[in-house]
């Protein structure tokens, strides 16, 4: 029997995904939107300052990315990644966030944030948290774990390096792992938003676990390649934080 080609050859298949929208264009949200359009995905990208001010941004992003505000970018794809300080929540749009995908790569920064009696006391963490600002959104917590510049440098890198991904809705965890494989990281499914701490700031889990070398020359650390199994392992030893102590 003659078989034709569509028959033999290995079907194409259509990218599993194709848009996303982002809040936040400072260091992790450029990151990923390079890494998205990179990988074919279009991107809507909003600010607080407004489209105007991310001209330098989508001229180097090229076509596939536009400027948008940020109630545009939390309408548009399959999810909305969420790179903002925790501070800038309630100034967020909250409509158009209603009912949407969240990928937050938010972390607590005292300084930064003030502080938090909720997560001070380990009530919650910070995952939950933002939840609980976002009622009626659903929030799922991947690249918070993970330093700005190293992102660029351990996509697609061999062997491939894991993310890990929490969450409490199945469905929406799913999706939001595509999204981070699409954009070059394996990922590893971390639990729910409670087990979330696991990968905040200072735990046996964060940042730390992607260098080649120490914290000292920070900016220039290479990253080194972090598979699934190690990941694992360093989130099953992880340690919760002493949040109340931080200092930063
Ligand atoms: N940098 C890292 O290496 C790293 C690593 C892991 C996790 N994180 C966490 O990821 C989050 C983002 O960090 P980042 O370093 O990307 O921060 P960043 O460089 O300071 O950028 C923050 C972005 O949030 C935008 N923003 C603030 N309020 C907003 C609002 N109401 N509506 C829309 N956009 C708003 C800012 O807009 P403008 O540009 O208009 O000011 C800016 O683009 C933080 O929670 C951080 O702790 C950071």
């Amino acid at each position: 029997m003659r078989r034709g080609p569509a028959a033999s050859a290995p079907q194409a298949k259509d990218p599993p995904v194709t848009k996303i929208g982002i809040i936040g264009s400072g260091a992790i949200g450029a990151e990923v939107a390079r890494l998205a359009v990179a990988g074919g995905i279009d991107v809507l990208i909003g600010n607080s300052r407004g489209p105007e001010s991310l001209k330098e941004l989508v001229d180097e992003l090229g076509p596939k990315a536009k400027a948008v505000t940020a109630a545009e970018a939390a309408q548009f794809g399959d999810l909305v990644v969420l790179a903002v300080p925790l501070g800038a929540y309630e100034a967020l749009p909250l409509e158009a966030l209603r009912g949407r995908l969240i990928l937050s790569t938010g972390n607590y920064y005292p300084f930064r944030e003030g502080r938090i009696e909720a997560l001070d006391s380990l009530s919650t963490t910070t995952a939950e948290y933002e939840q609980s600002l976002l009622p009626e959104s659903t929030i799922v917590k991947a690249f918070n774990n993970i330093v700005a510049h190293h992102i660029p440098l351990l996509a697609h890198s061999t062997p491939r390096t894991a993310l890990p991904v929490a969450g409490d809705d199945d469905e929406a965890k799913r999706a939001s792992r595509e999204v981070v494989e699409a954009l070059g990281f394996d990922t590893v499914d971390a639990g729910s938003l409670a087990e979330s701490w696991r990968f905040e700031p200072e735990s046996g889990a964060y940042t730390g676990i992607y260098f080649a070398g120490g914290y000292e020359d920070y900016l220039k650390d290479p990253g080194a390649p972090l598979p699934a199994d190690r990941l694992r392992e360093f989130l099953a030893a992880s340690h919760r934080p002493d949040v109340a102590a931080r200092e930063f």
